[in-house]
């Protein structure tokens, strides 16, 4: 049970809290069976021994030996876990579907084979559509030319949604890049102004590399204090680009940027854009058929003939449904797989891929939800809340709105005007739970956005009443608001 069904990677904060807290029901909940099961054996003990055997093969419980030792024979199902594990980079030949970009990425990162600086690279799609895969692939196998040949290369990564300020920023990309290089880090981490943290990255990365590339994974989560001028993002590409083309460096450093964000490079500053002009590349959705391969390039994670035929369609079904997600695919498989060990079922059928599209769809709601504002969750209840009664499971922002506002008066918060609610749904953009489109029904109504959701309005709003002061509105009367709002739509 220890790897349970976190169905994004671990830098995802919020899953693993969740999970354990299932394991804990689901284990709490067993407990309880066997205690009963226990206290009827000790009721009839006195009577004889016959007894407590019919009655626990009546009730169906066994002792917590007889759980564990069962448990200790039964044969799992999975035989390879690292293969459905979302961070682990898997080979080349089980890489499926993105020859495309793994050429593009390849050819221009491969100028550090050379005497030359690879160029800044920008890679952006949505989530789970190989951009850190390919990025580590590709370095991964750089890395190891470079070493027969005695060229010092590095890759220094961090992923930057759990970094808040460009100082936190930099004295990451310090840690990691003294572990590559084995050295000590000479800066303190809190305390000292972020130019020193600089100077100590600089220090370092001249001592140790020839070649170095960044790899800034999620980058348009970096956005630190509102009241500087530009985000921190911006501050710390132009940094890094900077000094990889000043050529006050002898080191030849390249900037991978990624992220979900299609406009993020909208939002760096011109000053930023000057010197990180990278090259582009596109990750878009995986079909379903390229899902399909991808985790049929990944069934030997199980033992032979343990999944029946329709396990791998329908969990690539369900994934393309979203929007074409590899993680989310490789989820499904995995917590399927978990569940019929769990059950101790001798195969994977059709039932587990559907109960794990339930269990993954809640927990990945769960952890977007977790971390947002309460502003936020007004916002997003709001528009689930439209999304789940309009018959093309579309919201409205107009109406989308006037529901913020019916809820944020029930609940005595703050009321934004409706263009801070739309820039907050959009912000929510970025973790594909919804999406948008700018539409117009006719001169008379004007120009609203659409927005469709990722997951089900239902989950959203199951997850979003676990906040007390959202569960305190009455569910049947924001229904009732939502509908006369759909009659009221032009
Ligand atoms: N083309 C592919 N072939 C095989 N496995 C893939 C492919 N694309 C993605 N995967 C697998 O899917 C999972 C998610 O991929 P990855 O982490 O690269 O996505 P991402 O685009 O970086 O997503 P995010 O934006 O959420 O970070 C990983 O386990 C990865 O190994
Ligand atoms: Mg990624």
């Amino acid at each position: 049970m220890d790897t349970d069904d976190s169905e994004h990677p671990a830098d995802r904060s919020g899953s693993s809290d969740d999970d354990e807290s299932s394991t804990e029901d689901r284990s709490s909940g067993d407990l309880s069976t066997v205690n009963e099961g226990t206290q009827s054996t000790l009721d009839t003990e006195s009577d004889a021994s016959e007894a407590d055997t019919t009655l626990d093969s009546e009730s169906g419980s066994q002792s917590i030996e007889e759980m564990l030792l069962e448990f200790d024979e039964q044969e799992g199902l999975i035989r390879e876990r690292t293969l459905l594990d979302p961070n682990y980079v898997v080979e080349e030949d089980r890489i499926v579907g993105r020859d495309d970009q793994l050429q593009e990425v390849t050819k221009m990162l491969r100028v550090a084979l050379g005497d030359n600086r690879p160029p800044n690279l920008f890679l952006y799609g949505p989530s789970g559509t190989g951009k850190s895969l390919i990025t580590k692939a590709v370095c991964k196998n750089i890395s190891q030319i470079c070493e027969p040949r005695d060229i010092r290369f590095g890759t220094i990564e961090v992923n930057c949604q759990d970094l808040d300020t460009l100082g936190v920023a930099v004295y990451e990309l310090v840690s990691r890049a003294a572990d590559e290089a084995g050295v000590e880090v000479q800066v303190p981490k809190h305390g000292v102004a972020t130019k020193e943290k600089w100077d100590e990255l600089f220090r370092i990365v001249d001592e140790n590399f020839d070649s170095l590339v960044f790899v800034l994974d999620e980058l348009d989560m970096l956005v630190g204090r509102r009241d500087k001028q530009d985000p921190a993002f911006s501050r710390l590409l132009y940094q890094l680009s900077r000094a990889g083309a000043d050529g006050e460096l002898e080191t030849f450093i390249s900037v991978v940027a990624i992220s979900n964000d299609t406009k993020m490079m909208e939002s760096v500053g011109s000053r930023a854009l000057s010197s990180f002009t990278p090259e582009d590349v596109h990750f878009g959705d995986y079909d379903a058929n390229q899902l399909q391969a991808i985790l049929r390039r990944r069934q030997d994670a199980f033992y032979d003939d343990v999944l029946d035929d329709d396990v791998i369609p329908l969990a690539a079904a369900f994934a393309a449904q979203t929007h074409g997600d590899a993680r989310k695919a490789i989820d499904l498989m995995r917590v399927a797989g978990e569940l019929a060990e769990r059950e101790g079922d001798p195969r994977v059928n059709e039932a587990h891929v559907r109960e794990a599209q339930d269990k993954v769809e809640k927990n990945r709601v769960l952890e977007v939800v977790r971390g947002i504002s309460t502003q936020k969750k007004l916002c997003l209840y709001a528009t689930a809340a439209v999304a789940a009664e309009s018959n093309s499971g579309a919201a409205r922002s107009t109406t989308g709105y006037k529901v913020y506002q019916f809820l944020t008066d029930s609940i005595d918060a703050d009321q934004y005007h409706q263009e801070t609610y739309v820039n907050k749904m959009k912000e929510l953009t970025t973790y594909s739970l919804v999406d948008f489109e700018r539409r117009s029904h006719g001169p008379s109504s004007g120009m609203f956005l659409e927005f469709q959701f990722g997951e089900s309005p239902a989950t959203i709003l199951e997850t979003l009443r676990e906040d007390s002061r959202i569960e305190m509105v009455s569910q049947d009367e924001v229904a009732s608001v939502v509908q006369a709002q759909i009659r009221n739509e032009g």
